[in-house]
C-alpha cells in the first residue's frame, strides 16, 4: 500500500486553530456540548478542544461510536450506534466532531437522532469533506479540508485499523 501525503501536519495545525477561532466566536456565551465520533475523530477532537480551551470556550465532550463501514472502503449504507451517548443531549448546544464526511449517511442519521433526543442545536465540524460521493445533503458548519475522491488515512483516520498514528493525512494508492 502506497501512502502519499495529502495534507501536512503543519497545514492541519493551522486549520485547527482557524476552526477553533470560528467556533469559539459562534458559541460566544454558550456552552459547547461536543460529541466526538470514534474512532477516527479522536485526535482531531483533542487538538480542536485544546485550541478551544485556549480561547476560553466552555467545552464538555463525550464520545459516540457509529458504524457504517463494515471493514471495507465502501459504505455499507446502514448506520448503527455501537457506543451510545453517556449523557443526554436535551437542551444542549451540540457540536458534532467527525473526521470525514463521505456519502453523508452517517452524519445525516446522527444529526436527526440528536434532534430526536432533544438537542437545542446541532452543528457539525468535520476535518475533511469528500463531496464526490455524497448521497444525501448534510449541512456542514465547519469544514477543515475539502478533499478529492481518494481513500485517506492518518491523523486518527484508518484503513482497517491501520495508519491512524500518521501525523499527517495521506491518500492510499
Ligand atoms: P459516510 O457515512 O459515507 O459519510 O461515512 C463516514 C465514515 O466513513 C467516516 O466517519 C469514516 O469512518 C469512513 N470513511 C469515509 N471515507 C473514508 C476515507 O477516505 N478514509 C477512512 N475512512 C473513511
Ligand atoms: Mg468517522
Amino acid at each position: 500500500m502506497n501512502l502519499n501525503v495529502l495534507i501536512s501536519r503543519e497545514d492541519i495545525d493551522k486549520k485547527i486553530k482557524e476552526l477553533a477561532k470560528q467556533i469559539s466566536r459562534d458559541y460566544k456565551n454558550k456552552d459547547i456540548f461536543a460529541i466526538t465520533v470514534l474512532e477516527g475523530a479522536k485526535i482531531f477532537s483533542e487538538e480542536l478542544r485544546k485550541e478551544l480551551k485556549a480561547l476560553n470556550a466552555s467545552v464538555e465532550n463525550t464520545f459516540v461510536k457509529l458504524s457504517s463501514y463494515a471493514n471495507s472502503t465502501e459504505s455499507a449504507g446502514k448506520i448503527k450506534i455501537v457506543r451510545g451517548l453517556e449523557k443526554g443531549v436535551k437542551g444542549k448546544e451540540v457540536l458534532v466532531i467527525e473526521d470525514i464526511i463521505d456519502t453523508g449517511l452517517t452524519l445525516h442519521f446522527f444529526k436527526d437522532y440528536l434532534f430526536k433526543q432533544g438537542a437545542k442545536s446541532v452543528r457539525i465540524c468535520v476535518l475533511t469533506d469528500k463531496p464526490a460521493r455524497r448521497k444525501i445533503n448534510v449541512k456542514l458548519d465547519y469544514v477543515g479540508f475539502t478533499i478529492p475522491d481518494k481513500f485517506i488515512v492518518g491523523f486518527g483516520i484508518d484503513c482497517k485499523e491501520q495508519h491512524r498514528e500518521l501525523p499527517y493525512i495521506a491518500y492510499v494508492e
